[in-house]
């Protein structure tokens, strides 16, 4: 069992690009974020403790995350790997991730705070297929129709406006960033200038992962 990590700030494209690197990689996605909003709306004990350091933009304890993973790598299609998205966030989350799985490559999609707000506050997603779209960057074909799977029931999420996008931002420099030279120091580590069109940046991380 061999893993990838997806590495990035909010907003980096992290979701965006593993739904187009899931079919190459054969590894299923596996987003913290997506996990962690499933357990707020369904008001699991998970999602009741989350739900209070989300809306404020901050991390979710790690014992939180850490169980959501042990849980999720037990089902059967984990048996060749996962890619992880948004998750490990924390030293202490990376160390366990090393007890669970191998991890052969992550890739830190890297974008500039700068263009962080306006991407975020754009985003809008189907809320059938999860399907990730942007009001002006990468919009529907069809107005309000999903371009995967043509569900008109499109959502914006309760985090995405802009003071919590300054708080994730916080969140990711002070507690996620030195996640860097952690992986760094194990030879894994992969950059990839994330502030260019979807495509090329797709393009750059498969060939990082060959
Ligand atoms: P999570 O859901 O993981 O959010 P995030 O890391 O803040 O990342 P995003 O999902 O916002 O961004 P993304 O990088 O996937 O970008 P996307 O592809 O959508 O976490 C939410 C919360 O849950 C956290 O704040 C925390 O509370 C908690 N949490 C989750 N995991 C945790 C963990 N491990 N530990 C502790 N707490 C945890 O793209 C963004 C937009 O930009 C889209 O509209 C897209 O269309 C557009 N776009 C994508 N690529 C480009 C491009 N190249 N050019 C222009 N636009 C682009």
């Amino acid at each position: 069992m061999s893993s990838i990590v997806l590495f990035g700030p909010p907003g980096a494209g992290k979701g965006t690009q593993a739904a187009r690197i899931t079919e190459s990689t054969g590894l299923p996605q596996v987003s913290t974020g997506d996990m962690l909003r499933a357990a707020v709306k369904n008001g699991t004990k998970t999602g009741i403790a989350a739900k209070g350091y989300m809306d404020a933009g901050k991390l979710v304890p790690d014992s939180i995350i850490i169980d959501l993973i042990r849980d999720r790598v037990k089902e059967p299609d984990a048996v060749n790997g996962l890619m992880f998205d948004g998750f490990p966030r924390t030293i202490n989350q990376a160390e366990a991730l090393a007890t669970i799985t191998e991890v052969s490559h992550v890739i830190a999609i890297e974008v500039p705070d700068s263009k962080i707000v306006e991407r975020i506050c754009g985003r809008y997603s189907c809320a059938s297929c999860g399907a990730v779209f942007h009001d002006v960057f990468n919009p529907t074909t069809v107005q309000g129709v999903c371009d995967e799977c043509g569900s008109t029931d499109m959502k914006r999420r309760a985090d995405d406006n802009e003071a919590t996008v300054n708080q994730r931002l916080n969140a990711y420099h002070q507690q996620t960033s030195p996640l860097a030279d952690w992986y760094d120091s194990k030879g894994i580590f992969h950059r990839i200038d994330g502030d260019r069109a979807i495509d090329e940046i797709t393009g750059d991380i498969l060939k990082s992962l060959n």
